[in-house]
């Protein structure tokens, strides 16, 4: 049975779209999407990497230049056109409906592999109280836990400590998926996010008890004022900005379609960015605090004991959870934060498939998250708990943020700016309903600077993965799930915007939208 209501005009429309009942749980969950598994693992090696505290200069340039003025760009095109994202898109101009369906594929990648840490990190929330790495930590995680090969091979040999971890996540998602807007994705958020903050407030505070912390903080917060003369730091800053922020892979207009008319959207924005920048800068000093502590037990650096990435939660916080006093507290605080960042990201990746799927067959909120969650799922459990499955995730992960999610951006402000041009449409809605008004600024932003940032990210970026295999991995690995996957994901988009509209979708029957864009029209034209 269906937990939406239904249209108005009876079965022939389908249900009626859901809503946030309130502003706050909008924000909630749209800070719940945002904050995730990049805030506490990719954002403070990053920043480290990319000259520390020198670092968050270009961070808040990409925050402010780019980061915001999308986070608004999304907003207006799912307000105003009140769908998914390919319906939203279609509804804006028929040939931009490929966009939507480009980053709905963006998400069902960034799916597969994304609930496969968050069940990495619910085992290791257990691992902690048992300490189960023993001595090393490095070779418990790549050895025994994954199972994974010295040399990256073809091996599909299920390991059982990531399968059950990960089937558990998908029974969860799948349940908060079922159960819509309001009684699953808002009611997730309201539990998971204090719980979330509490936790991670508490793992903070102890870090920054720990002997050394302090040496920790200054490496991380000590500007490397030359590194801002390099064209990679700025990349990394505005690479990692859109992935961070949930903006340009359809989540936040898939959100913001679910907001009521008159909602401030701009207001309701900047909370949401400024709240995921701050946790973001929280979760760096609490990792830096506790690196701190372990360069001060080995008696070297932190800058020798600063690891990278996956390497960072699964490796240097294990380490950490033996050595600290209180190290299980720690580690139970720190791998349950990921898991808790990371199934409210998960949701609203996920929404993004579920709410076009319900948009362009006229299906029932049941049926349409089963249909996306249950076969995405199955790629999840299928391809990931094998002994390749690091290999594909690492991958995946790397081609889909640069091919996947800033070339959809470029692609999508180019075609909205210059070809379509329908920014000042677009700015005029953002302003009629919200706090913070912003026209020529925000245009000049969208249009001019983020076009041109991203075209040189993207640029670079293939010349060096065309120049030097991704991390040293073999040729057929990386034509099939990086390049293969990248282009793959373009021409399956365009397959699917062939597909045609269901006599119940969206896009035939929408008698609430169309008197919605009735009475707004009326409104703009006044
Ligand atoms: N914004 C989410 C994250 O940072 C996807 O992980």
């Amino acid at each position: 049975m269906s937990t939406a209501p239904q249209g108005t005009t009876g079965g022939k429309t389908g249900p009626a779209r859901e809503t946030f009942s309130s502003r706050k749980l909008f924000i909630i969950s749209a800070i719940g999407s945002a904050v995730g598994l990049g805030n506490i693992w990719r954002f403070p090696y990053v920043a480290y990497e990319n000259g520390g505290g020198a670092f968050l200069i270009p961070y808040l340039a990409a925050l402010l230049s780019a980061g915001i003025p999308l986070l608004f760009l999304d907003y207006a095109v799912g307000h105003k056109f009140r769908g998914s994202a390919p319906l939203a898109y279609r509804r804006l101009n028929r040939g931009a409906e490929v966009l939507g369906w480009w980053q709905v594929l963006v998400c069902c990648v960034i799916a597969i592999y994304y609930a496969v840490i968050i069940g990495w990190a619910a085992m290791y929330t257990w691992f902690s109280v048992t300490k189960a790495w023993g001595d090393d930590a490095e070779a418990f995680f790549f050895g025994e836990y994954l199972q994974a090969p010295e040399e990256p091979a073809l091996g599909f040999d299920f390991v059982p400590g990531v399968v059950y971890p990960l089937l558990a996540v998908w029974i969860l998602t799948i349940v908060i998926m079922v159960a819509g807007v309001r009684k699953g994705i808002s009611r997730a958020n309201v539990i998971f996010m204090p719980m979330l903050l509490v936790m991670f407030l508490v793992l903070v505070a102890t870090s920054l008890t720990l002997p050394g912390a302090m040496d920790g903080l200054n490496a991380f917060f000590t500007p490397d004022w030359e590194a801002l003369a390099h064209p990679g730091v700025w990349a990394a800053a505005y690479g990692h900005i859109f992935f961070s922020l949930s903006v340009a892979f359809g989540i936040m207009i898939t959100y913001s379609s679910y907001l009521k008319r008159k909602t401030d959207l701009t207001g309701s924005g900047m909370v949401v960015a400024f709240s995921n920048s701050g946790f973001e800068i929280l979760a760096g000093i609490g990792v830096f605090a506790a690196i701190g502590f372990m360069a001060f037990t080995a008696g070297s650096t932190v800058e020798d004991t600063a690891v990278a990435g996956i390497g960072l939660a699964f490796i240097a916080f294990p380490t950490l959870v033996s050595q600290a006093p209180l190290g299980s507290l720690i580690g139970v605080l720190f791998f349950g934060s990921l898991v808790f960042a990371g199934l409210t990201s998960l949701i609203s990746i996920l929404e993004v498939i579920v709410a076009a799927v319900q948009d362009k067959l006229g299906w029932a909120r049941v049926k349409a998250s089963l249909a996306v969650s249950v076969p995405v799922a199955l790629i999840s459990l299928v391809l990931l708990p094998t002994t390749t499955g690091l290999f594909v995730l690492d991958i995946s992960d790397a081609f889909v943020n640069q091919f996947g999610i800033l070339a959809g951006a470029l692609v999508a402000v180019v075609v909205l700016a210059w070809v379509l041009r329908k920014l000042p449409m677009l700015s005029g809605h953002l302003n009629r309903i919200s706090s913070v008004k912003m026209r020529t600024t925000w245009m000049v932003l969208v249009a001019g600077v983020v076009p041109v940032v991203l075209a040189y990210i993207l640029v670079n970026e293939i010349i060096a993965k065309v120049s030097e295999p991704y991390a040293g991995y073999p040729a057929w690995m990386l034509n099939t799930f990086g390049w293969g996957m990248s282009i793959g994901l373009v021409v399956l988009a365009v397959l699917l915007t062939l597909i045609p509209w269901g006599s119940g979708s969206k896009d035939k029957h929408d008698p609430e939208y169309e008197a919605i864009r009735a009475a707004e029209d009326k409104e703009e034209a006044r």
